[in-house]
């Protein structure tokens, strides 16, 4: 059942967050879908620009709707991640997104709400949910690089200022986290007392988190085992988002995870297969592993176990 993220973060609001999880393939799809049954938890599903050209954004709206028909019981947001306007619109006007996000974090604090504003309107008209993002992470996300000390905090009073002007129903807030593997590298942590500040001046307000991959070292030291050379990557304390979640984080994105599964799974598979050339047996292990990663997320999330509460309030 395809609901809207407004109405599930109604649902979750001050009590757990929900895991917003970026997908590309069939494999990370089903991976995702198992995962997220496993643990009874509603959901979100993430498609970036990147996602939507990979293939065919038609291949991925395919995609989502078999799964929708093979786990009939799954309760999910289908959500554009870091859009544009024009892929906002197009997403709207597609009939097929729950929800939107408009990413004009980079441009001036005036700016952003006009954009903002203008996708709000298109996408209210179509009972469809927009989050803005307001501050600026480090990292790299699409083509856009942001040096991790040029990122700014999220200003806990332009926040409030920029919800009231733009009407958006969700905030992704910039506290000190950054899109990728290597998070942290100035040294700087979590900046909790920004989420504080703005649930005190908006309460009961959904607040967004992106990049929360918590890059489990476990995972980093067996893919630099087997070949991989990701050394000094470093995310977020997963033990964090409970908390965060009571502060009025709704939402917590994590992408980078799902790589670093994947590629452990490959490296450690074809290292040790080497006679084997069929990609089946090998996309079964994914599934599954990313499966077990996704309802060990929800664990930490407070999601998981929520499922069949939330289909009742939403049907
Ligand atoms: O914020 C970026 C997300 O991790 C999506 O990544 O644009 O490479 O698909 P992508
Ligand atoms: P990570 O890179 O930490 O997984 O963040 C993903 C994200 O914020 C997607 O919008
Ligand atoms: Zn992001």
């Amino acid at each position: 059942m395809i609901v809207t993220t407004k109405q599930l973060f109604e649902q979750a609001y001050g009590k757990y967050a929900l895991g917003a999880y970026n997908i590309n393939n069939a494999e990370q799809t089903m991976g995702l879908f198992q995962g997220n049954m496993a643990s009874k938890a509603p959901f979100i599903i993430q498609i970036s620009k990147g996602a939507r050209s990979y293939t065919n954004k038609l291949m991925l709206e395919g995609m989502i709707r078999a799964a929708d028909q093979i786990f009939p019981d799954a309760v999910f947001a289908v959500h554009l991640d870091h859009g544009d306007e024009a892929t906002c619109y197009d997403c709207i006007e597609s009939g097929f997104y729950s929800s939107v996000m408009i990413d004009a974090s980079h441009e001036s604090f005036e700016e952003n709400i006009a954009i903002t504003k203008r996708v709000v309107e298109k996408a209210h008209a179509k009972g469809i949910s927009v989050e803005a993002e307001l501050g600026q992470l480090g990292g790299v996300e699409e083509d856009i690089a942001v040096d991790e000390s040029n990122a700014h905090l999220t200003d806990p009073k332009q926040a409030a200022e920029f919800i009231e002007k733009s009407g958006c129903d969700s905030l992704a807030c910039a506290i000190g986290t950054s899109h990728g593997a290597f998070k942290f590298s100035g040294g700087q942590g979590l900046h909790f007392e920004v989420v504080e500040a703005i649930q005190k001046l908006v309460p009961g307000y959904p607040l967004v988190l992106h990049g929360s991959s918590s890059v489990p070292q476990d995972e980093v030291e067996r893919i630099n085992k087997a070949g991989g050379a990701l050394k000094g990557a470093k995310g977020v304390d997963p033990n964090q988002y409970l908390p965060a979640a009571k502060l009025g984080v709704c939402k917590i994105n994590i992408d980078t995870d799902g790589r670093l599964v994947w590629t452990r799974v490959y490296r450690e598979f074809f290292r040790d297969k080497p006679e084997v050339f069929d990609f089946r047996p090998i996309g079964k292990v994914f599934m599954e592993e990313y499966a077990k990663f996704i309802a060990s997320r929800n664990e930490l999330l407070g999601s998981a176990g929520h499922l069949n509460e939330v289909r009742a309030a939403l049907k």
